[in-house]
Parts: structure tokens; C-alpha cells; sequence
């Protein structure tokens, strides 16, 4: 079987504020020893309530907070040692009004973030292009973001979360079916912005109170 593109093992994360001698410092263990692996093609969630450390865990698995012990390799990297490498190939796709220049179209919000993730300049029409159509904002893009609706603002963030990846969240035609709609378009336009891939597979992780799915 192929190796896990996320392995998490005995994941912690503790928060600690207030000064080191103060009376009022506090410590959050934030996350405490979870473990799962993702493999290529699996669609998979973490749900748990609010202060369940979801947000926590994902920071880590984006290199974005240093974990307090345990491990996570994201496509065989290691989110601490491979920090660098592991930016390069993943893509973070935001929520809500947050990440996006309202005063932009959605066009030049994506002809921006190609520029900042380091997409060649002879790919980026190509490519954001192709993303404006898997998403369904074609026709849209010269608008500016401030007057898109709700839906299309979160379609948008997914075409940025997308906008370099090669490996994870990468949705590519292959060169034949070019000129066609590839199975991931077809489902684009069929209304399902996730495009989970070919195959899709569920899994539950139980452990204190984070559940991943
Ligand atoms: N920067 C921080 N400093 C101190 N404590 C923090 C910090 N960020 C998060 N926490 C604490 O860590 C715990 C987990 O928070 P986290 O944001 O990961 O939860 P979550 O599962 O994403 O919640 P939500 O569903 O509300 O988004 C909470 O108790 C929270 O208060
Ligand atoms: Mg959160």
C-alpha cells in the first residue's frame, strides 16, 4: 500500500502565556497525543467542539506552530526538520472573510498569490485559468471581491489554496483529456467544489476529544 501522504504520531501542542515566574502563567495543552494517517485520494476531517484543538493541529501539519512533542510528516517530510520543503507542496485553504483583497478582483487576487507562491510566470495564465473554471468563477473574475457573495468567496479561497500545488490538493487534467472536461471538472461544474479525488474513503479517529474524520 502507498505511504500516507499525513502521518501524525502522539501529536502534542501545549500553549503557555504569562511570564515564566508570573502568578499568571497559564498552560493549554492544546493537543494531546493524537495520532492518524491520511492516505492519497482519502477525504478526511477533523471535527470536534470549539477549543478542541483543530486549529492547533492543523497549524502544525502547515508548519505554522512548532509541535511541544510527538511527530508529523506531510508527504514523507517532517513538518519540523523539513519545514521549508513541506511549504512548498502544501496548499491552506481559509475560511470565511479573512486572506483575500477585497479591493482586487478575484482575477488579480489569484495573479497575486501565483506571484507569492512562486508559480513560473509562463504557467500562471494556464493555470489560474484552469482554476477559475474548476471552481466555477469563470466569467466573474474581473469583479472585484468585495462585491462576491459569500459562496463565491469561499470558491475563490479554494482556487488560491490551490494556485501551486503539484502534490497535495492538486486536481490536474492529464495532457490527453486536455480540451475535455476531466472527471474533476465535470464534478466542478456538477456543483461539488471539493473535488476529493478519485477515490474517496472515510476514516474516524477517536482520541480525548478530537474526532477526525
Ligand atoms: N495562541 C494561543 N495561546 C494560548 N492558547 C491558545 C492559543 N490558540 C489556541 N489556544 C487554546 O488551545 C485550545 C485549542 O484551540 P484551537 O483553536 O486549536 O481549537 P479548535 O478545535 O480549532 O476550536 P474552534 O472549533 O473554536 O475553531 C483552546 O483551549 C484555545 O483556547
Ligand atoms: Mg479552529
Amino acid at each position: 500500500m502507498a505511504a500516507p501522504v499525513i502521518e501524525v504520531s502522539e501529536l502534542t501542542r501545549t500553549y503557555r502565556s504569562g511570564g515564566l515566574f508570573s502568578r499568571s502563567r497559564k498552560e493549554v495543552q492544546a493537543v494531546r497525543g493524537i495520532s492518524f494517517a491520511v492516505r492519497r485520494g482519502e477525504l478526511f476531517g477533523l471535527l470536534g467542539p470549539n477549543g478542541a484543538g483543530k486549529t492547533t493541529t492543523i497549524k502544525m501539519l502547515m508548519t505554522l506552530l512548532l509541535p511541544t512533542s510527538g511527530s508529523a510528516r506531510v508527504l514523507g517530510l517532517d513538518v519540523v526538520k523539513d519545514a521549508q520543503a513541506v511549504r512548498r507542496k502544501v496548499g491552506y485553504v481559509f475560511g470565511g472573510d479573512r486572506g483575500l483583497y477585497e479591493r482586487l478582483s478575484g482575477l488579480d487576487n489569484l495573479r497575486y498569490f501565483a506571484e507569492l507562491y512562486g508559480v513560473p510566470p509562463k504557467n500562471q495564465k494556464a493555470r489560474i485559468g484552469e482554476l477559475l473554471e474548476l471552481v466555477g468563477l469563470n466569467g466573474r473574475e474581473k469583479e472585484r471581491v468585495e462585491g462576491y457573495s459569500r459562496g463565491m468567496r469561499q470558491r475563490l479561497h479554494i482556487a488560491r489554496g490551490l494556485l501551486h500545488g503539484r502534490e497535495c490538493g492538486r486536481h490536474r487534467r492529464p495532457a490527453r483529456h486536455r480540451g475535455r472536461a476531466g472527471p474533476a471538472l465535470q464534478r466542478a461544474r456538477a456543483g461539488d467544489p471539493f473535488l476529493a479525488g478519485e477515490r474517496e474513503q472515510a476514516k474516524v479517529h477517536i482520541g480525548h476529544q478530537l474526532i477526525a474524520i
